[in-house]
């Protein structure tokens, strides 16, 4: 029977998330004393070696984003960790908060010990508000045992605090620059670039921006003495990786699997199959503004080049399944909303463009469509991609694109009739 692994979450249930000394029995803050005697470049090495990249959605080399991070000439420094998870079908880090909130906290540490940072931000939705008194616990503690305020662990000059933010429940707030103008108490837009955040981000200070994920891998990293990291996964995909399975699969959840195992794998092993034994209607990946796919694509396997080549992304981790029940169009309509809804509306393509297509699918699910309609769906999608000031408008067209080239059929124009 296929299993998980356990290298990320090593250490749920396996401590009470509310007292310290429970972390430190089983290794907690190990880490950190093994980072303090390395130069921050050392540890970006040891983390681009194991080819981490962001767990946020744009899976940028983490290893690489540190070094550049700790190479920015400043006094002043910034670490923010992206709790806003925020994309449909995406709770991973919800897992990590509640489960390992220490390890977050760990790992926030040693971000800011490698970069040079002063302060830390944890920026959290606000449907997690839930989860705020467990880690401004865990905050507490960690100041109490002196892993943060001054001189921590006795090295003169590393000072480091650690704060809590809630957003206020808008999506585009994942975004590292709304996230930022949100945390200033400005409305969560996202800025123009540049200036890059790298250079100018919180408070114009130099900063880093990091998922919850990406920052909780590091501690085991840094302890992962036998190396066993790297004898998971493949060779352009090394290692493990949070995935949250939902929608009409048997088991919903999270799970961490090494990469390289096939959707089959994660949809009928894992997850237990479809609801009564449905067919698949479509799979999409890496959440709303991930892309989507057909069940002729179950044997891909779940790597960064085979999805690519699948034209799929791993992009948050989001692993949906919606079954024969709800056809391609009305799933499309569903996600149009959730756009246009979301949408800032700061610039045109994406406040203009997903309320346009919005229009256009009521006439595709209609059949009242033309092939100028279609035409139409193309540009407006094509501009969007190109032209959107931030990543919400560049993506939200995905599911449409890959749908209009996978699922010919469900645009087809019925010629001849009158309305
Ligand atoms: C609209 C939008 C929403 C996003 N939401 C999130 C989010 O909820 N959590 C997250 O970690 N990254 C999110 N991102 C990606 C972040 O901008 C950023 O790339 C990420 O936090 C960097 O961390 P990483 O390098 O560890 O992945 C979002 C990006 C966009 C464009
Ligand atoms: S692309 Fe959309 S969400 Fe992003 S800035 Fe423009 S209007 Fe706002």
């Amino acid at each position: 029977m296929l299993k998980t692994v356990k290298f990320i979450t090593a250490n749920f249930d396996k401590y009470d998330p509310h007292f310290i000394d429970q972390y430190e029995e089983i290794g907690g803050f190990n880490a950190l004393k093994r980072a303090v005697k390395m130069d921050g470049e050392e540890i970006a090495s040891e983390i681009a070696l194991c080819g981490v990249k962001g767990r946020g959605g744009a899976a940028y080399d983490m290893g690489r984003k540190w070094s550049q991070a700790k190479a920015v000439d400043s006094p002043k420094k910034v670490v923010i960790c992206n709790a806003d998870e925020g994309e449909p079908c995406t709770f991973k880090d919800r897992s990590i908060i509640t489960k390992d909130p220490f390890r977050l906290i760990e790992g926030l540490i040693i971000a800011g010990y490698a970069i040079n940072a002063q302060n830390g931000y944890i920026y959290m939705r606000e449907e997690y508000t839930h989860l705020r008194p467990l880690l401004l616990n865990a905050i507490e503690q960690a100041k109490q045992k002196g892993y943060l305020g001054k001189n921590i662990l006795g090295i003169k000059g590393f000072n480091y605090d650690i704060h809590l933010y809630s957003g206020a429940g808008a999506y585009v707030c994942g975004e590292g620059t709304a996230l930022i103008e949100s945390i200033e108490g400005k409305a969560g837009r996202p800025r123009m670039k540049p200036p890059f955040i790298k250079q100018s981000g919180l408070y114009k200070l130099p900063t880093l921006v990091n998922n919850v994920e990406s920052l909780t891998i590091v501690p085991a990293i840094l302890m992962d003495k036998e190396k066993k990291y790297l004898k998971y996964g493949t060779e352009g995909s090394i290692g493990t990786k949070l995935i949250s399975v939902g929608g009409n699969v048997k088991k919903p959840g999270v799970y961490e699997i090494p990469f390289g195992i096939t959707l089959r794998d994660i949809i009928y092993g894992l997850a237990g199959g479809i609801v009564e034994d449905r067919k698949i209607s479509l799979i999409q990946l890496g959440g709303a503004s991930g892309k989507i796919t057909s069940s002729d694509f179950l044997d891909t396997k779940y790597t960064y080049d085979d999805l690519k080549t699948a034209n799929l992304t791993v992009g948050s981790g989001a692993v949906l399944v919606i079954d024969e029940r709800t056809s391609v169009i009305d799933f499309l309509r569903y996600t149009q909303n959730f756009f246009s809804h979301e949408s800032c509306g700061q610039c045109t393509p994406c406040r203009e463009g997903n309320r346009h297509i919005r229009m256009l699918l009521e006439r595709v699910k209609r059949k009242q469509h033309t092939y100028k309609d279609l035409d139409s769906l193309t540009k407006f999608a094509d501009i969007m991609c190109s032209a959107s000031l931030c990543g919400l408008g560049e993506t939200a067209q995905n599911a449409l694109i890959c749908a209009m080239k996978l699922f010919p059929k469900e645009f087809e124009v019925i010629e001849g009739r009158t309305f």
